[in-house]
């Protein structure tokens, strides 16, 4: 019999903070100003509607209204809103807005950051809110007083219904689930790529009282990831709801939506597909969050992610450290695109070589990412 390589699988392990070694630096947990207690909606720029509003129903965000310069959607949970794109002459993402604790003062943005406050019929759901721009540029809400507005019917959960080795509650009956969009229940999380790692994640810290659930370091120990959830007391929050991501730009990376089951995820992408839609990566299961995900491209190159499945934590439990790895980004399922890492292309060089004139970024931070990035994720990958 002819040797066989055995090829070995492995997992980065995860040290929680309390128990760090030397070399690690916990991430800086700067005092808050106020407190986020969800992920109200994203804002878009768009220069065809319509085109975005195929998009979104196809991947199954409700339309609330539709004009020929806005675009308001919704899920089947009690927003009003998640999602506002109006017509302009690019196609970028403006910011998210974020619903604040009764608690927090939105005047202290007003005093001590120059926030401004929006006029109130800007503001879909109503309510009142200041607007902030975020070390990036970006355009941040915070909001206060919207009106939640009834669900919409969304089928059950099949999960309670599905048969294990071990526990078998479905006999003489099938699993179909309906051949339809994903109906998008909520606004889950966004993911936002930055070449000032520590200036972004002290920023939304410090506005949104954020709590790191897990943050990934390079090889000298410094963190360059973070995991956000939104700080709900005694209340379970998503493993994230922000997550920021050292690298070379200042970009959108992602923004994540939660559907009902593994099952609305995998019939949705079937809709998806025979719409043309371009897929990008999934069905797959992440580590971090452990969501079971779906990602795919809208018509002007943003990323979305369908998930289901993901961890909750309360405000008590501790942050976790674990090295940046490519490979750590997935427990399983389709290996991930190349293209979720910067390309090897003439622009990417010429950006490179900007940052570090511009001292931006040093020559050991970047080759340490670029180790990060390159580490062989699988076997076969
Ligand atoms: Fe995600």
């Amino acid at each position: 019999m002819s040797s066989i390589h055995r090829a070995v699988l492995r997992q980065a392990e995860a040290t929680p903070e309390s128990r760090l070694p030397p070399g690690i630096q916990p991430l800086p947990r700067p005092p808050a100003m106020g407190r986020a207690v969800e992920l109200a909606f994203l804002r878009w720029e768009k220069r065809d509607l319509v085109s975005t509003e195929n998009f979104w129903r196809d991947f199954g965000l409700h339309i609330v209204s539709r004009s020929a310069d806005a675009l308001v959607a919704r899920g089947t949970g009690t927003s009003a809103c998640i999602s506002i794109a109006t017509k302009g002459r690019v196609n970028r993402f403006v910011g998210p807005a974020f619903r604040m604790s009764d608690g927090t003062d939105l005047e202290r943005f007003v005093r001590d950051m120059g926030a401004r406050p929006i006029p109130p019929d800007r503001i879909p759901g109503g309510g009142r809110g200041v607007e902030l721009a975020d070390p990036a540029g970006r355009s941040v809400w915070l909001l206060q007083g919207q009106t939640p507005v009834d669900a919409l019917p969304v089928r059950e959960p099949l999960v309670a219904d599905m048969n294990t080795a071990f526990f078998a509650p479905r006999v003489n009956r099938t699993i179909r689930a309906p051949l339809e969009p994903a109906q998008v229940v909520r606004l889950g999380h966004v993911v936002m790529q930055t070449v000032d790692f520590p200036r972004l994640a002290d920023w939304y810290q410090r506005v949104l009282a954020i709590i790191p659930t897990d943050v990934q370091y390079l090889a000298d120990g410094s963190p360059a990831l973070a995991f956000f959830r939104l700080d709900l007391g005694d209340q379970p929050a998503d493993h994230h709801t922000v997550v920021i991501v050292g690298g070379i730009e200042e970009k959108y990376e992602h923004s994540a939506y939660e559907v009902v089951d593994l099952d609305a995820l995998g019939q949705g992408q079937q809709v998806l597909r025979a719409q043309g839609h371009r897929h990008m990566w999934g069905i797959g299961r992440h580590v971090l969050g452990s969501q079971l995900f779906d990602y795919w491209i809208d018509p002007d190159g943003f990323e979305y992610e369908h998930y289901t499945d993901g961890d909750l934590f309360t405000a008590d439990f501790e942050t976790a450290y674990s090295p940046l790895e490519f490979g750590g980004i997935w427990a399983w399922g389709d290996d991930a695109p190349a293209s979720m890492k910067p390309r090897k292309t003439v622009g990417t060089l010429l950006r490179v070589l900007g940052l570090l004139r511009r001292k931006a970024i040093t020559p050991q931070r970047l080759k340490l990412l670029g180790e990060a990035l390159d580490a062989p994720a699988r076997p076969w990958a």
